[in-house]
């Protein structure tokens, strides 16, 4: 049987939340989606960050790559374990069963040649920032688009401090609280963001990054 003709008869099915992510992407270079992920799942991944956290499993976030990485808590104060997918657990599996469909999404529909990609959780504690950057190296250019995907508390306040700011050229700035199971995608070569000072509370994320070859 000629399989060729049957990968070909498979319709391709139209996802409403990937589209608005993508004609936001177009028209202004991110986009904040607070139903990427079920309550549940943030929920999960939450408790598992936080039980990482209290066994001392996160390490000071450092800056640049591996080439040439230094800590600085005077430009980032966070601290971060990186997400192995071959070893994650179900509920890791579950977070990139979601990062894959948005990724193979937009490989077919806009053709981003998405192949590889590199998350993280992240801690900020009580009085930790990360000063305006972008999310690029000067020697590796890879990361297309940056997702930070918010595990905060559902109690978390906009007085806690923490948002984050970006910083669209030409335009006013945008600062987007951290609530939980928001899901922001930006475009890591062109848009300068900042994380601001946590007053109150530590702030849950997971971030990453859709790279090309
Ligand atoms: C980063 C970053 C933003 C955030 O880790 O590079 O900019 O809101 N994070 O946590
Ligand atoms: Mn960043």
């Amino acid at each position: 049987m000629d399989t060729s003709l049957l990968t070909e008869a498979i319709p391709f099915e139209e996802n409403l939340q990937f589209e608005s992510i993508i004609s936001d992407l177009l028209k202004q270079k991110y986009s904040i989606c607070d139903t990427f992920f079920e309550d549940q799942l943030v929920h999960q991944l939450r408790e598992k960050l936080i039980l990482m956290y209290h066994q001392s499993d996160l390490k000071k976030a450092a800056i640049g790559n591996k080439v040439n990485e230094s800590i600085e808590k005077s430009i980032r104060g966070d601290y971060i374990q990186w997400i192995d997918e071959q070893g994650a657990d179900s509920v890791e599996k579950a977070f990139f069963e979601r990062i894959n469909a948005l990724k193979n999404y937009l490989n077919k529909t806009c053709f981003m040649g998405l192949l590889h990609k590199e998350f993280h959780y992240a801690v900020y504690p009580k009085g930790t920032f990360y000063k305006r950057h972008i999310d690029t190296f000067q020697n590796d250019d890879r990361r297309k688009l940056s997702m930070v995907c918010y595990l905060n508390d559902e109690s978390w306040s906009p007085s806690n401090g923490g948002d984050l700011v970006l910083y669209p050229e030409g335009l006013e700035q945008i600062h987007i609280h951290p609530l939980p199971g928001r899901v922001v995608i930006f475009e890591s070569q062109i848009l300068e963001h900042e994380v601001k000072k946590v007053i109150n509370d530590e702030r849950l994320s997971i971030t990453g990054w859709l790279k090309t070859r």
